[in-house]
């Protein structure tokens, strides 16, 4: 088993730089299929996620050649209409190809997503969209058969709740379809922003993104194109989270720190000082973290359920108690069972955890459960006093690029086994 190796208590100091945004990367990458000629797309983070994506476009007949961390996707050719199950159960979040190939191919079969680490994940908001676009879907045997023969048409769109995916799905099915097509009540992620000006770049009319009413105008086609995708907001609060409880101090650099604020408040209540100057953001850990009494995660602007995790493990070795609040996904406090072996006292009841601060955390053996859970374990693992292996690192490698590397530089002692 492969894992971490991680002696607690190194003060981290120094500079990170930002990886493009995985869940930016991977709508944007079902969006180049859409286009019937070459994207070429920028600041792609090298993730595990990224490459279950690539191997989806390539299994539909895109052309897609890396270099660094530029992705050059030729769709012209793209005849697939048909994701096999080995390559949706490998990522979740592959549901976002859905309306980009019915979008493309008019029509689409995929198996249907199974949960994830975090619970299940339905996807009903995702099908009824699509249904008024004009799909027809047979959900029969764990398949998505969809069929769109005459042409997806605009529509009015209301979600119930603001889905990212869903979000998403609707803008990559609508932007080549006929007529007009409004989303109420849409999610307002940087992401969903970032994914429109990629589509708006290559011809498309998506207007209001980051809004909750977003308004896309059907075009003929979409051509070739070039796009950079936006920083990793996660990650930074990932990074910012590592530097507050080693009483560190780091510079992010390329971070919008307007996709942070709710994250940024959080820890400057916590008593970090942060400072931001243009794309850098600086934060100065105090000695020792204060509580802070509520954490709510709810949709964007809201605290963001992502950050939850890694924040969750800096409370725990804050002065006093905090308690989290988790409005996003059932499954989010499956961590705590890991961290509580570390020493931390975090007691949950349904969507509420409330966090004891403990003066340290201690060394131990420890698995992550999903990829945020990974990202607190080595947090805690930071903070606590001894060494702490972490184990099930698969999880991690699917959002944090070169995280052990970028830890090292900044002076944690951490290794690879
Ligand atoms: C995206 O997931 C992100 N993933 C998640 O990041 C992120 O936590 C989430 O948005 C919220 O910000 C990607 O972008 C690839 P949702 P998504 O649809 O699209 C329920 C990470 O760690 N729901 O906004 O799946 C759903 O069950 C990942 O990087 C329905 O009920 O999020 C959940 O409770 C984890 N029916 C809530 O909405 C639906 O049809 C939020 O889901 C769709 C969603």
């Amino acid at each position: 088993m492969s894992g971490f190796a991680v002696v607690g208590q190194k003060k981290l100091n120094g500079f990170v730089n930002l990886h493009g945004a995985k869940n930016s990367v991977l709508p944007i990458l079902a969006g180049t299929l859409v286009v019937e000629g070459v994207s070429v797309i920028h600041n792609c983070p090298q993730l595990s996620d990224v490459e279950a994506a690539v191997k989806i476009l390539e299994h539909l007949g895109a052309q897609v050649e890396r270099k660094g961390h530029t992705l050059t996707v030729d769709a012209t050719y793209v005849e697939g209409c048909e994701i096999p199950d080995v390559l949706m159960r490998e990522m979740r979040s592959s549901i976002v190809f859905l309306g980009a190939v019915i979008a493309r191919r008019k029509g689409a079969v995929l198996s249907s997503p199974g949960g994830c680490e975090l619970g299940p994940r339905p996807i009903d908001l995702h099908i009824s969209a699509l249904k008024d676009l004009g799909v027809s879907i047979d959900e029969s045997g764990g398949v998505l058969d969809c069929r769109c023969f005459n042409g997806l048409k605009g529509t009015e769109i209301t979600l119930s709740f603001p889905s990212v995916g869903a979000t998403e799905n609707i803008i990559l099915a609508a932007v080549t379809a006929k007529g007009t097509t409004v989303i109420h009540n849409a999610a307002r992620e940087p992401e969903i922003s970032d994914l429109a000006d990629f589509l708006n770049s290559a011809g498309a009319n998506v207007q209001g993104a980051g809004s909750d009413r977003i308004e896309i105008k059907g075009v003929k086609a979409l051509f070739s194109t070039e796009h950079t995708v936006i920083p990793d907001r996660i990650e930074a609060a990932t990074y910012l989270c590592a530097a507050a409880v080693t009483g560190g101090k780091i510079t992010l650099q390329n971070c919008v720190s307007g996709h942070l604020t709710p994250v940024l408040s959080t820890l400057k209540s916590a008593g970090c000082n942060i400072m931001v100057h243009n794309r850098n953001v600086t934060l100065i850990a105090p000695a020792r973290l204060k509580r802070v009494p509520v954490i709510r995660t709810m949709p964007y602007p809201g605290f963001p359920t992502d950050a939850g995790s890694p924040m969750m493990a800096l409370f725990s070795v804050a002065e006093g108690s905090s308690m989290f609040i988790e409005n996003i996904f059932e499954n989010r406090f499956r961590i705590v069972d890991e961290l509580n072996r570390m020493g931390a006292k975090i007691t949950t009841n349904g969507r509420v955890a409330v966090v004891e601060g403990v003066y340290n955390l201690s060394g131990a053996n420890v698995e992550c459960t999903d990829l945020r859970g990974g990202a607190a374990l080595v947090v805690a693992a930071l903070a606590a006093k001894g060494v702490t292996t972490i184990g099930k690192i698969e999880h991690i490698n699917r959002g944090y690029e070169n995280l052990v590397e970028n830890l090292e530089a900044l002076g944690a002692d951490i290794t690879r086994f």
